[in-house]
């Protein structure tokens, strides 16, 4: 069976794109989502990806797939800033969260350096913009393989 990633998105960025561009770039969400599509073919993995704006609906997808797929990749937005919610949820999923930002939050504004979730995910990848995904990915399927454990 192939391995099975879901890729969840959080707030804002269904506008990526057209959103502060110079900041994360002129790829929209959904060519991101055909870019990803392509990288999964060529690890021979399958992928869901997803988006929301909402914190319960990205609980409750958290929820839903972190014990049905076989990993997460999750870049929570601004809500890895602020939720209490979406920590609980990572903690609470036995499947491993890869925790990503486009950007490198932690050389952005203050607010932006608190993160609630880099310690419950079990990888963490910032700063690449959408090339991100393709490490994530990568990444993941390594630590599914058993890669890092010894
Ligand atoms: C982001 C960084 C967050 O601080 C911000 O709120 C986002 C995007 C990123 O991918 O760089 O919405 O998660």
């Amino acid at each position: 069976m192939k391995p099975f990633l879901v890729i969840l998105g959080g707030p804002n960025l269904a506008l990526l794109g057209l959103r502060e561009p110079e900041i994360y770039g002129s790829t929209t969400w959904v060519e991101l989502e055909e870019m990803c599509s392509g990288w999964a073919k060529d690890l021979g993995i399958r992928i869901s990806f997803l988006q929301t704006d909402s914190e319960g609906e990205l609980v409750s997808q958290i929820g839903k797939w972190g014990s049905v797929a076989d990993g997460l990749i999750l870049n929570a937005a601004a809500y890895t800033h602020t939720s209490i919610a979406v920590r609980d949820a990572v903690s609470a999923v036995s499947s491993p969260v890869v925790e990503l930002h486009l950007t490198n939050p932690a050389a952005r504004e203050d607010f932006r350096k608190r993160n609630l979730l880099e310690d419950v995910a079990v990888a963490g990848i910032r700063g690449f913009g959408v090339q991100g995904y393709r490490l994530a990915m990568d990444g993941l399927v390594q630590i599914l393989s058993g890669v890092g454990k010894d």
